[in-house]
């Protein structure tokens, strides 16, 4: 039985509704029996009949229903008011062989999720605990990647707090560090949710004031005039790079609208680049999945200098987009992988992963 797990409370709610509805649509069912779980935008976990139809529909607000079980039982619970008051009843919904976690952002793609699922011992797609949560905080991903030995562009981060207590020092410590234009980001979020770009010194503050309304940690980062580049990578231990992508908003910056609500961004695949430049994406794509110990997929994305062909490494996504017209299937696709194979791939994936870590021992006696 594989679980998708969709919606959440995340900003990309929406979007990932429309991953869940592609992989339901995709997926062989003559191999996988297939249990939906929806997380609603307050949190509540809704199982049942239809629960993607329910959280399209908007305004699901009831109590929870579904919630996975205790480690070995690999099992959906639904939890029910006893007749107790205080009280809650459990009843098993179904057993989970394999989740297909599609909740993109917050609580979905920083780790949460799969904490839950380590706790519930249940094989999952995708990144672990500790890829997910650094490839989720921008600014210790940077650090990672320096650390490896990986392009990242100049940055500093702040916490709200020194930036609360010292507006004017936290200016200048960044106009000494950088130049403009530079983009301010909040650490830990997604879809250019709070991001800017400052000109200037007056930019600058109003950019720290907005990204701090949605993290405590802020990354100020050396804006460049660049194109983007992105790679997707599937694998475990010996991941492998897609064919290599190109977007062109049609904007200013890749922002919101532009990547959900005008739907006017032009996707070029391959990208047009030299074979040397296509194979250093693909090469550090590959470099970067492994230094934050991924699993399974990742879209990873590049800012590429016009001025000097440097390319830069900006993130890594553990959830991607994932419909069928998402950037990594799209990218999988030209290099020869289907949708649906796609699917059977990254569960399979799961499947060897979950293996390979119960051959790990944890018990040590004296
Ligand atoms: N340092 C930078 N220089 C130029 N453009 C940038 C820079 N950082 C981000 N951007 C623009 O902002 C967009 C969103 O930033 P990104 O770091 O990818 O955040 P998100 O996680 O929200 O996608 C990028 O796709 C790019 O268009
Ligand atoms: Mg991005």
């Amino acid at each position: 039985m594989v679980g998708i797990i969709f919606g959440g409370r995340s900003g990309e709610h929406a979007v990932s509704l429309m991953s869940a509805r592609s992989v339901a649509q995709a997926i062989d069912r003559n191999k996988y029996d297939v249990t939906m779980i929806g997380i609603s935008k307050a949190g509540h976990w809704i199982g049942g009949d239809d629960p993607l139809r329910e959280l399209e529909q908007g305004g699901y607000d009831a109590p929870g229903r579904a919630l996975l079980g205790a480690p070995r039982q690999g099992e959906l619970m639904s939890v029910s008011a006893a007749l107790v008051p205080g009280e809650l009843r459990l009843a098993p919904v179904t057993e989970l062989d394999v989740v297909f976690p599609l909740v993109h952002g917050t609580y979905g793609e920083d780790g949460a999720l799969q904490g839950l699922m380590e706790m519930a011992d249940v094989a999952y797609v995708g990144a672990g605990v500790v890829g997910s949560a650094l490839s989720m905080d921008k600014g210790i991903f940077k650090s990672v990647m320096s650390a490896a030995g990986l392009p990242v562009l100049p940055h500093l981060v702040i916490t709200r707090a020194q930036f609360a207590e010292q507006p004017d020092q936290v200016v200048a410590q960044c106009e000494a560090a950088l130049h403009y234009p530079l983009f301010v980001k909040p650490a830990n979020l997604g879809s250019s949710v709070g991001i800017s770009r400052a000109d200037d010194a007056a930019g600058l503050h109003g950019a720290l004031v907005e990204a701090a309304r949605w993290d405590r940690r802020l990354v100020v980062e050396q804006g460049i005039d660049a194109r983007e580049i992105e790679v997707s990578v599937l694998g475990n231990d010996m991941p492998q790079a897609s064919s290599v992508g190109e977007i062109r908003p049609r904007r200013g910056f890749y922002d919101y609208i532009a990547k959900y609500v005008s739907g006017d961004s032009e996707l070029l695949i391959p990208a047009p680049l030299s074979p040397e430049l296509t194979e250093r994406a693909q090469s550090l794509a590959v470099e970067a999945f492994k230094a934050v110990d991924c699993a399974g997929m990742a879209r990873v994305d590049f800012l590429l200098d016009k001025s000097t062909d440097q390319l830069w490494l900006n993130e890594l996504n553990t959830i991607p987009g994932f419909t069928e017209i998402s950037m990594y299937p799209k990218l999988w696709a030209a290099a020869g992988v289907g949708y649906p194979e796609l699917i059977d791939r990254l569960i399979e994936l799961a499947l060897e992963r979950k293996a390979d870590r119960d051959r790990t021992e944890r018990t040590f006696e004296v």
